[in-house]
């Protein structure tokens, strides 16, 4: 904001100052300083602004007189990848899909952009990692080659942009933006001057056209987005491959999103044909469950709007080191340490002994807070050898003190669960708003106040009921 700064100014030379001063430093007159009247500069750092003149200047508008027309979307396909952007791409957005080399960032923007194109609606495709024919080779194993699928082999963005601007396309791929680079300036593709300026020509070019720009970018081995990473606030929408996804599977995560909801997740399985999407993301990742094992508990997950099965999978066994080993993957280790402590003192099972590894079945990484629970059963089922029953799901996020707090949307996760066969759930006692009358008639509910009750409820319900 602007705000009245107080300057003074030397009579003889019109030098100026922040205090008033006997002598002026520029032409040492004596005495020289006056305050000036009421100048206006701007905050930041001083800097003065002169107020433009009429035309110039933009007003406010009433928000009821803006349309929203330009949220009008471009259909996507697979399905999978549109439900991840918000329902379909955003004309004029610029998105970054991030993902380790081989992922498949190449396959499912080839299909997605054989998908949009349509005499109306060319796409056009910049290679500048591939020759055409590998291009060519790879759509036409996705059955994705297409009249109005334009192919672009050149680096260069000032080669090709200008007849772009001329007549654009609905779609703009780079692949990948670490390999084009501009004229302008000097660097070799993929530094970082290189990658942010070829993401601005990009953005002008997204935002002056109305065309959707995806550009595909790098992960370098340590998992990191090193270049790619700075484009994360200039563009709309960023998606990534997950990175520990196993075998065959693909999840793709809206990271950031302008146009829909963050968080969500597509799952995909590379065959022969492209990657195809996985209908039942629950069931691939329930897939292989030892039902009647301990050290495993199974909890349903929110991921961006939908409600996603997995399993949480613990094996506790006694240390042979000075210092127990504690290897997780799929969830923050910080928060298997938090919970293993709550464990150990809310519901007094020994851990200091103890090595513990935990993971996520199937390579989803896990944030929700209602998985706390599952986590914890999962611990405790290896700790005491006991397995959770295979037809119980658990849910709740785990406090401090013990206590089980609510968790959001509880209703569809517990119906997602009845669809896969659970027939009784443990839950929170406490639940969001209306939430209470959600869970499905025929599931058999326990709501439980705090871990002891949850886990006596989940290992034996008849014992948590007396
Ligand atoms: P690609 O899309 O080129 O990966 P990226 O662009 O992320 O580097 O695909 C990588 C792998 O996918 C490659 O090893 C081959 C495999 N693949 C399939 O299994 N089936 C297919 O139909 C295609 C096109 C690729
Ligand atoms: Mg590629």
């Amino acid at each position: 904001m602007a705000k009245e700064r107080i300057e003074f100014q030397c009579k003889e030379c019109q030098h100026r100052e922040l205090r008033w001063l006997g002598r002026c430093p520029e032409c040492s007159s004596w005495n020289s300083f006056e305050q000036m009247a009421g100048e206006v500069t701007s905050g930041e750092r001083g800097r003065r602004f002169t107020v433009p003149k009429g035309d110039e200047l933009v007003r406010p508008v009433p928000m009821t007189q803006v349309t929203g027309n330009d949220l009008e979307r471009i259909s996507v396909q697979p399905q999978e990848l549109a439900r991840v952007l918000g329902g379909g791409l955003v004309p004029g957005s610029l998105l970054l899909l991030g993902g380790a080399p081989g992922v498949g960032k190449s396959t499912l923007l080839t299909t997605l952009a054989a998908a949009v194109a349509s005499p109306e609606a060319p796409v056009v495709y910049l290679s500048a990692e591939e020759s055409a024919a590998q291009v060519r080779r790879r759509a036409e194993r996705l059955g994705a080659v297409h009249d109005h699928l334009l192919l672009l082999q050149e680096p260069a963005l000032e080669r090709v942009l200008p007849p772009l601007y001329e007549s654009p396309p609905r779609l703009l791929v780079i692949d990948s933006i670490q390999t084009v680079f501009s004229q302008q300036i000097d660097g070799t593709p993929g530094s970082v001057s290189q990658i942010r300026m070829c993401g601005g020509l990009l953005a002008d070019f997204a935002r002056a056209t109305g065309c959707a720009v995806l550009m595909i970018g790098h992960l370098t081995k340590d998992g990191d987005l090193a270049g790619p990473r700075l484009l994360e606030h200039l563009v709309d929408t960023v998606l990534y491959f997950e990175p520990d996804a196993g075998g065959a599977v693909r999840m793709v995560r809206a990271f950031k999103n302008r146009f829909g909801a963050t968080g969500e997740l597509a799952v995909f399985e590379m065959d022969d044909s492209g990657l195809v999407p996985v209908r039942d993301a629950s069931a691939l990742f329930l897939r292989g469950r030892q039902r009647t094992e301990h050290g495993s508990a199974v909890t349903a997950i929110l991921s961006g709007t939908r409600p996603l099965l997995v399993e949480v999978q613990a094996l506790l066994a006694t240390t042979r080191y000075a210092t127990p080993a504690r290897v997780v993957s799929g969830v923050d280790s910080k928060r298997v340490a938090l919970l293993a402590a709550i464990l150990e003192r809310r519901a007094n099972v020994k851990l200091m002994d103890q090595d513990i590894y935990v993971k996520v079945a199937g390579g989803v990484r896990v944030s929700d807070p209602a998985a706390d629970l599952a986590l914890v059963a999962a611990m405790a089922s290896s700790l005491k050898s006991r397995p959770v029953p295979a037809d119980v799901i658990v849910l709740g996020e785990v406090g401090l003190t013990g206590e089980l707090r609510p968790v959001a949307n509880a209703g569809a996760r517990l119906r997602e669960a009845e669809g896969h066969g659970f027939e009784r759930a443990v839950l929170p006692a406490v639940m969001h708003g209306r939430a209470k009358d959600d869970a499905p008639k025929s599931m058999k509910v326990h709501r439980v106040k705090n871990l002891r009750e949850a886990l006596a409820a989940a290992f034996n319900v008849a014992e948590a009921q007396a």
